[in-house]
């Protein structure tokens, strides 16, 4: 059978005050009606079955979002990495013999998914190795993975060399040299990715797993995500160019993107004299004469920020925190 792994334990901080620590971004409907986490999972609709894996903090708004679907808690929130091998290895338990579409629920997306994912499933089988959705970049971004492609099997690749994160000259020349953005989007049979996972920094985790011990495995796990511990490791990897239009909700600047207009305003807003500025509230705001500002308001919180800072929201998140 075909099971979608839909992951939905991140918190989302760079879109603050939206996203908060009890009401992180996959919960928000900043865009359309439903929730992301109700967009992937609707997006999943042709998958054999459904699980969401999170941590023990969000396993309630999971339920209560997405009733219909199975619910797999990890024992501590350890980035993807563990996550994924945790989730994988109780797959494979409840369901056997499958293979795995991994989503992520902070993505906007449009057009013909099923085609790209039921054609990632596919080389999973096929291949028995580890398959990763390409995206064409159109920026050279630093928050994504890069996916070198290598020998063509008629339609999928081999993927050369995968970079997590690389720092903005490298992305630049990657862009330059034609590589691929990580959607982050994966496809993966139990058997093969806890072979990759078993050669990686998640090890002492899949052996405490196979002994039955998931809640000591996580105490010997470090937190990485499975970018850094698996797709920048393994020999055995492919990748699935997208057919379908994608963008990673990320951080507040993600939002021109995808709203037109001399501002981007989500809610209600006035403006004079005011252009390039994102602007999000449940408040009525006005602007007037600034230009390329995130203006975000929720509840108690407001946050000003130049656009082209955007991605420092994280700063505000870990002083709060570090706060309480
Ligand atoms: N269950 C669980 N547990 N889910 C998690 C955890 C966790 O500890 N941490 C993050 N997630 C979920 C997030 O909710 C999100 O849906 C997905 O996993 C990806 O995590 P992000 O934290 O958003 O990753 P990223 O955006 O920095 O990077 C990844 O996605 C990029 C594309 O958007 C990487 O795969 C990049 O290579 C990729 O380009
Ligand atoms: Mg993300």
């Amino acid at each position: 059978p075909l099971v979608a792994l839909i992951m939905a334990g991140g918190t989302g901080t760079r879109l603050y005050p939206a996203s908060r620590s009890d009401r992180p971004k996959q919960f928000l409907s900043l865009l359309g009606d439903d929730s992301l986490l109700c967009e992937t999972v609707e997006r999943a609709g042709f998958a054999d079955e459904i699980f969401v894996c999170t941590g023990k903090e969000h396993a309630d708004l999971v339920r209560k979002h997405v009733p219909e679907v199975g619910v797999l808690v990890e024992p501590e929130p350890k980035d993807t990495g563990p996550a994924l091998a945790y989730a994988t290895h109780r797959i494979r338990e409840q369901v056997g013999d499958c293979v795995l579409l991994c989503l992520p629920s902070d993505h906007h997306i449009a057009g013909d998914f099923e085609t790209t994912a039921r054609r990632a499933a596919l080389v999973a089988v096929e291949t028995e190795g580890v398959v990763t959705v390409g995206i064409e970049p159109t920026r050279s971004a630093t928050g994504y993975g890069y996916i070198e492609p290598g020998a063509d099997y008629g339609g999928h690749f081999d993927v050369a060399q995968f970079r997590e994160k690389p720092d903005a000259g490298t992305a630049e020349q990657f862009v330059k040299d034609g590589f691929y953005w990580n959607a982050g989007l994966f496809a993966w049979t139990p058997s093969a990715f806890l072979r990759e996972a078993r050669d990686s920094p998640l090890s002492p985790l899949v052996s405490a797993l196979e002994d039955g011990a998931p809640t000591l495995g996580f105490d010997r796990v470090e937190s990485v995500s499975v970018d850094y511990a698996v797709m920048e490791r393994t020999n055995d990897a492919y990748v699935v160019p997208a057919k379908f239009e994608w963008d990673d909700l990320g951080s507040w600047d993600a939002l021109e993107r995808l709203v037109s207009g001399e501002n981007t305003v989500l809610g209600d807003a006035l403006t004079i004299d005011a252009t390039g500025n994102v602007v999000a509230s449940d408040k009525h705001v006005s602007l007037v004469g600034v230009d390329d500002l995130v203006v975000a308001s929720y509840d108690d919180r407001v946050l000003v920020v130049p656009k082209s800072d955007a991605q420092r929201v994280r700063e505000v998140v870990s002083k709060l925190r570090a706060e309480d």
